[in-house]
């Protein structure tokens, strides 16, 4: 298994963020809704991607990924099963059930289960398709839904801790195809479900209020192919916006859309950065303050700060003047990283969803495990601010969700290589 060893640097230059992981996915699940030949470009090279892919595969589509664009050739299968060896390694896979009812009238998707980050339970996907008309069945750990025909429906899709996003994409791929209206109250406003939903227009489907809680989708009878564009990773920006604070390094940005990072914008001008947004280059300068203040971070659905930046930003704050304090609204235990910063000489304390950070001079290099695909971000960046070494060990799940990250780290001057442990 590879690792990381990570050492002090001061950062500096250009970086270009990849396509969004969180935007392909499920608009990659969304292919099965048509026989016709669908070309998706700026696509990422990334562990959850080839996973997707093998999900699709085993689905009868047939697909070529070359440079960054994803073909996924019409072929027409009846198959209806995602196995549990796949899904339990990602459980975005889990957005292939309303697709699949949808089109294929039947499908069989192993639940995704537990996960190091918390409970996720898939309650809501499942309520939405019983509104739609399915008849689900859960059994040997998986989710089977049939449907000769769904109907559209009215469905409330808030949970305990807000709208979901996989939830929201699963029940607008459902309905696209089902006959009649849906309303959809509580949806989840993530610019990955707005750009979900501008592909399946782009595929003839009718559906309005994108970007709001509340959609209309009006069902069609078959949808085409087509041509679309993934947006830029948010979270790939905002992580090296973390690192740029946390090194204390002016870089720049190039390739992400500022409109989707304005709470991540407001909590870094906070903590006292500077930033500056070219409007022709949409280039993002983050011009880091020499003292970092101390800030609270509550993370919440969009346009809330996101959950997926909580680790990162707070290695920042573990280097802030102050105590900080950060409140996760939406996975109450995603706290994994809090153990290992602390190994580092931070001061952080964790009680429930809450931690209280005290914010120290500086962290010190360590032998690190990651145990999540955010936190192990969050470790890159502690160990590029840190004193000494540190050796990140099981960065298998970095793989999942950041491409190149050594290759783009090492271009800005980080000192980080790879080693086979
Ligand atoms: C997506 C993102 C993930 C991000 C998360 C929250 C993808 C591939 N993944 O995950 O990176 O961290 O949004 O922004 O896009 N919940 C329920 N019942 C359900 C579904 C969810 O209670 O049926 C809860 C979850 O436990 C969590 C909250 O709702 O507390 C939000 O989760 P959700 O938005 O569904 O996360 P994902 O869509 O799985």
């Amino acid at each position: 298994m590879d690792k990381f060893l990570v050492s002090k640097s001061n950062l500096s230059g250009r970086v270009r963020v990849s396509g969004s992981k969180n935007a392909s996915l499920p608009i990659m699940a969304a292919t099965l809704l048509t026989d016709e030949k669908c070309i998706i470009k700026n696509v990422p090279c990334l562990k959850d991607i080839n996973t997707m892919i093998k999900i699709l595969e085993i689905l009868g589509k047939k697909i070529i990924f070359e440079k960054n664009t994803l073909t996924v050739e019409a072929k027409k299968s009846k198959k209806y099963v995602a196995p549990y060896q796949l899904v339990k390694t990602m459980r975005a896979s889990f957005c292939c059930l309303g697709p699949l009812v949808a089109k294929r009238k039947k499908a069989k998707v192993a639940l995704p289960g537990g996960c190091v980050i918390g409970p996720r339970p898939v309650d809501l996907h499942i309520k939405g398709l019983i509104s739609l008309g399915a008849d689900i069945l859960v059994e040997d750990g998986y989710c089977l839904a049939e449907a000769k025909k769904l109907k559209g429906s009215h469905v409330y899709l808030g949970g305990p801790f807000g709208s979901s996003v996989l939830a929201t994409a699963n029940i607008i791929m459902a309905a696209v195809l089902a006959e009649g209206t849906t309303v959809v109250e509580h949806a989840a406003c993530e610019p990955e479900v707005a750009s979900l939903i501008l592909f399946l227009r782009k595929m003839g489907a009718d559906i309005e209020g994108e970007n709001t809680p509340l959609l209309r989708i009006k069902g069609k009878k078959t949808l085409r192919g087509c041509e679309f564009e993934i947006i830029p990773d948010r979270i790939e920006a905002g992580t090296f916006i973390a690192a740029s604070l946390a090194t204390h390094s002016h870089i720049n940005i190039e390739g992400a859309e500022p409109g989707h990072l304005t709470s991540v914008f407001e909590v870094a001008r906070k903590m006292g950065a500077k930033i500056k947004i070219d409007k022709n280059s949409r280039i993002i300068q983050i011009n880091p303050p020499k003292k970092i203040k101390a800030v609270n971070i509550t993370t919440l659905p969009y346009p809330g700060f996101p959950t997926d930046l909580q680790a990162q930003f707070m290695v920042c704050l573990a280097k802030a003047s102050g105590m900080s304090l950060i409140t996760e609204k939406i996975y109450p235990d995603r706290f994994m990283h809090v153990a290992e910063l602390n190994r580092m000489g931070a001061t952080v304390q964790r009680t429930g969803p809450y931690s209280v950070i005290e914010g120290k001079k500086g962290l010190k290099g360590a032998e690190l495990m990651a145990s999540d695909l955010r936190a192990s971000a969050a470790l890159v960046i502690a160990g590029l601010a840190a004193s000494g070494k540190s050796r990140i060990a099981r960065i298998y799940h970095i793989d999942r969700g950041y491409e190149g990250i050594e290759k783009k780290l090492k271009k800005l001057g980080a000192n980080i290589e790879r080693v086979k442990a």
